[in-house]
């Protein structure tokens, strides 16, 4: 099997800044409080008009242009979300019709915060086999896949929760992956599971087993609920084990790691875990401070940010490592093969991906018109 390797990579962040002193004025905390318990300052809040959804395609379309690929070449996308524009359509499909994505499946993922992990794993085995092989790729290649992680927490975040509501931010991440004959790329991942820990960190209602009623909306079921020291507990000892896990199916030890790219909870949680296995801080990769707890966007997020920043060179050892509701729990060993630093986006490789933008949105619009002229033209003929 050909290794399935990133070869783009985007993010998108809103604008709007919400810092502690702004919480500290609604609910009972301070911004000592929250920088000496999680490490967090601020953290960005989506637009009304925003959704899972729209940051999904701004990161989504950041990661083509780096990948120099367009959407068409796409053969499977998979967005790893907790906070998924409807219960359906996934929101992958959502992605798939705004990118004009036309040879892509598309389908959401759902791990909590370790399911930018999750989808990496099942897209890497994917995109070299029968399922997900346009033949799109140049010879010695195979599929192409869109892998997001994408979340709008502020929508599930009770802002009257001052436990909660301080940790949490939106935002999204995405990288393409391709299979081919290259060294390196994705080489190992482990995931698990243990959903006897699932009330740990819940969204109880709104799903099958409690619809939403007047109760369930008095009582503020809507929002999601914490029991931040277990879950502290668990990921200490989760993060850890996960990394070894990987590296020993790889061969490799922790002392091989160049850059870590753990999932943006809590700073202590990161010094623990980095002391644990041993790491300088500087080969912990943080962005905690600015975004909070993005979820399944958060370590996608981090990636890009370190591959934009150049702290990742070809042939480093990345590892991705998250953990979350579920509870889950999942590491992902890197050998980064891609050329960086990209460099600015030329004039023409902006106006390029312009183009296709505007390509994609009137296809869309011109598939629904016919869907509205077969529908009208049935109701006629009956
Ligand atoms: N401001 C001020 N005081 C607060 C706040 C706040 N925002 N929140 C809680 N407190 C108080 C509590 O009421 C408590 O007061 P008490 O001692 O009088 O009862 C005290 O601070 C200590 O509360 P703890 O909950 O024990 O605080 P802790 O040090 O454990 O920190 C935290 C809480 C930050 C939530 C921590 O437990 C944590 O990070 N847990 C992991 C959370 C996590 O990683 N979640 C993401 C999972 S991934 C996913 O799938 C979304």
């Amino acid at each position: 099997m050909a290794p399935a390797h990133i070869v783009g990579w985007g993010r998108y962040v809103p604008e709007r800044v919400l810092t502690n002193d702004d919480l500290a004025r609604t609910v009972d905390t301070s911004d000592e409080w929250i920088r000496t318990r999680t490490g967090i300052c601020e953290r960005r809040i989506a637009d009304d008009g925003e959704t899972t959804s729209s940051m999904a395609v701004q990161a989504a379309w950041r990661a083509l242009e780096t990948a120099g690929m367009s959407p068409s070449q796409l053969d499977l996308i998979i967005v790893a979300t907790a906070t998924p524009d409807h219960a359906f359509p996934a929101t992958a499909c959502l992605v798939q019709d705004a990118l004009g994505a036309s040879n892509a499946a598309a389908f959401d993922l759902s791990a909590g915060c370790t399911g930018f992990v999750y989808a990496l794993g099942v897209a890497a085995d994917m995109v070299d086999g029968r399922a997900c092989r346009s033949g799109n790729g140049e010879p010695g290649q195979g599929g192409l896949a869109l892998v997001v992680g994408a979340e709008t927490l502020s929508r599930i975040t009770d802002w009257t929760d001052r436990a909660t509501c301080v940790l949490f931010g939106d935002g999204a991440g995405a990288v393409v992956l391709q299979a081919n004959d290259n060294q390196g790329g994705v080489l190992g991942t482990v995931l698990g599971a243990d959903g006897s820990g699932g009330d740990l960190l819940i969204l109880p209602a709104g799903g099958s087993g409690e619809p939403p009623s007047h109760r369930t909306v008095a009582e503020r079921r809507h929002y999601l609920k914490m029991r931040g020291r277990e879950v502290f507990r668990f990921a200490v000892r989760a993060m850890p084990e996960a990394v070894r896990d990987v590296l020993h199916q790889s061969g490799l030890n922790a002392a091989d790691i160049d850059l870590l790219i753990p999932h943006q909870a809590n700073q202590r949680i990161l010094e623990v875990a980095a002391k644990a296995l041993d790491l300088d801080p500087e080969r912990v990769y943080s962005n905690l401070d600015r975004y909070g707890n993005t979820s399944a966007a958060s370590i996608p997020m981090a990636l890009c940010e370190a591959a934009d920043q150049g702290l990742i060179q070809r042939d480093d050892l990345v590892v991705c490592v998250g953990f979350g509701a579920g509870l889950t729990w999942g590491a992902s060993a890197v050998r980064w093969s891609a050329p960086l630093p990209v460099g600015p986006p030329t004039v023409w490789r902006r106006s390029r991906y312009t183009v296709l933008q505007s390509y994609a949105w009137l296809r869309s619009l011109m598939r629904r018109f016919v869907r509205w002229l077969f529908s009208r033209g049935m109701r006629e003929e009956s």
